[in-house]
């Protein structure tokens, strides 16, 4: 019996920030108890934490997280891409990471951090997901969450590069499907899954899961 893991926000920012969305993400992980985990975009590295903590309780030490986020290197790409803003409504906030932690929460430095409980089973590349993915083995992970940049033509190379995930009967969970701001999502999404003859399936009216089509 797994203990009831509930989605946690780490005091930082994260995407699944709404109600409910974040708990409806882990049980989607907890019914397929992957054990490689890909995450193309982690931000402040709140997702990553509770999908280290939930994996943690399924499988023990014995499974691996990677991520990869830009960190905000490059300016101008972050701003095409659709990238949230890093900074808090909440004052407090501000105060506490800039004078007390003296950390920016969206830095490769703070989310190894958030995440030191775990530093043998994780692994955090910083770069741009269209490159860094040329130079990973992808097939061995069976649940890849994206969430990296929101660019059509970003999104469907990302997914281009993680075609062996679905073909071992692994998992791509993509946010974001349909948001009215980022269309390219969407558009990469169903263009890619039709080019493949794969399935996809919405969930929660925001996420895109892509599978192997068994039919
Ligand atoms: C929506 S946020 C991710 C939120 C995170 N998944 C969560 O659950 O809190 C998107 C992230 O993708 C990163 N990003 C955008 N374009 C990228 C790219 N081409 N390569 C890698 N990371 C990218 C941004 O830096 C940002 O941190």
């Amino acid at each position: 019996m797994i203990r009831n893991i509930k989605y946690k926000k780490y005091w930082r920012k994260t995407s699944l920030k709404q109600k409910g969305v974040g708990d409806f993400f882990l049980n989607l992980i907890k019914e397929k108890k992957p054990k490689n985990f890909l995450e193309v975009g982690i931000f402040h590295g709140v997702t990553a934490r509770n999908v280290c903590e939930l994996l943690n309780a399924i499988h023990g030490d014995n499974f691996k997280f990677t991520g990869i986020d830009l960190f905000m290197t490059e300016y101008e790409i972050l701003k095409d891409e659709f990238a949230p803003n890093t900074k808090f409504s909440n004052p407090l906030k501000n105060i506490y990471y800039k004078y007390i932690q003296r950390i920016n929460p969206y830095s490769y430095e703070a989310v190894k951090n958030l995440l030191k409980k775990y530093k043998n089973n994780i692994e955090i590349i910083k770069g741009n997901s269209n490159k860094v993915l040329q130079t990973i083995e992808t097939h061995y992970f069976d649940y890849v969450f994206l969430d990296g940049g929101h660019k059509y033509e970003t999104v469907l190379f990302d997914l281009k590069c993680l075609t062996k995930v679905i073909e071992n009967n692994g998992i791509i969970l993509c946010d974001d499907y349909d948001l009215t701001y980022a269309p390219g999502v969407k558009k990469a999404i169903d263009e890619y899954v039709l080019l493949n003859n794969f399935n996809l399936k919405i969930l929660n009216s925001r996420f895109a899961e892509i599978t192997k089509n068994l039919n």
